[in-house]
């Protein structure tokens, strides 16, 4: 874990935030509370394929290969639209439900599979994306759809509108999130609170 949180911190530097590499590397010494079983069987060929397409960080794809299953990836516990489910997977590495637990800070990894729509959603907490593997589109409020390519690192604000469409490729990114990380602040449209 303090090999992967190192990687994951420099992959974050190297993008302009030597801010979000402190607060995941202060992690380091911490215990993790939780271990998994790897990446899910129905996701198994997306993710290698993501990581077959990792070009801007070799070191980080070398920690993640070296991991295999052991990280916990989880479709979380809110309700998405059936055409969503089954699609996606996140690890929480640090966070109220993570791997590691912290209440001050959330982050980890996000998998999103080839030929998928995560509909509009929005949530309370400032989050930070920076894509690691594939080319998708992705969309803040009612603005144009936006091309984004590994190497890329935006934010969405406290409670901002935010969808992703991938092609051909599966989207490996890292997220991070800031302020209030509660996920009971998360909506998604088509889907009722
Ligand atoms: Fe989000």
């Amino acid at each position: 874990m303090r090999e992967l949180l190192a990687a994951i911190g420099d992959t974050w530097a190297a993008a302009g935030h030597e801010d979000l590499r402190d607060l995941v590397t202060d992690f380091a010494v911490a215990e993790a509370v939780k271990t998994g079983s790897g990446v899910p069987q129905h996701l198994v060929a997306d993710y290698s394929a993501a990581l077959a397409g990792m070009g801007v960080n070799q070191q980080l794809r070398g920690v993640l290969e070296s991991l295999g299953g052991s990280l916990v990836w989880s479709e979380g516990g809110m309700t998405m639209p059936q055409s969503f489910r089954g699609r996606y997977s996140y690890v929480e590495l640090a966070g109220p439900k993570g791997m590691i637990a912290s209440d001050v800070v959330s982050f980890g990894l996000y998998l999103q599979k080839s030929e998928t729509v995560y509909p509009s959603h929005w949530h309370e907490a400032v989050e930070h994306y920076l894509v690691l593997s594939g080319t998708a589109d992705w969309q803040m409020d009612d603005a144009p759809y936006v091309s984004r390519r590994p190497g890329e690192a935006f934010v969405h604000a406290s409670n901002q509108r935010h969808a992703t469409t991938t092609f051909d490729e599966p989207l490996l990114a890292l997220w991070f999130w800031q302020g209030n990380i509660s996920d009971s602040t998360y909506r998604i449209a088509g889907v009722d609170p």
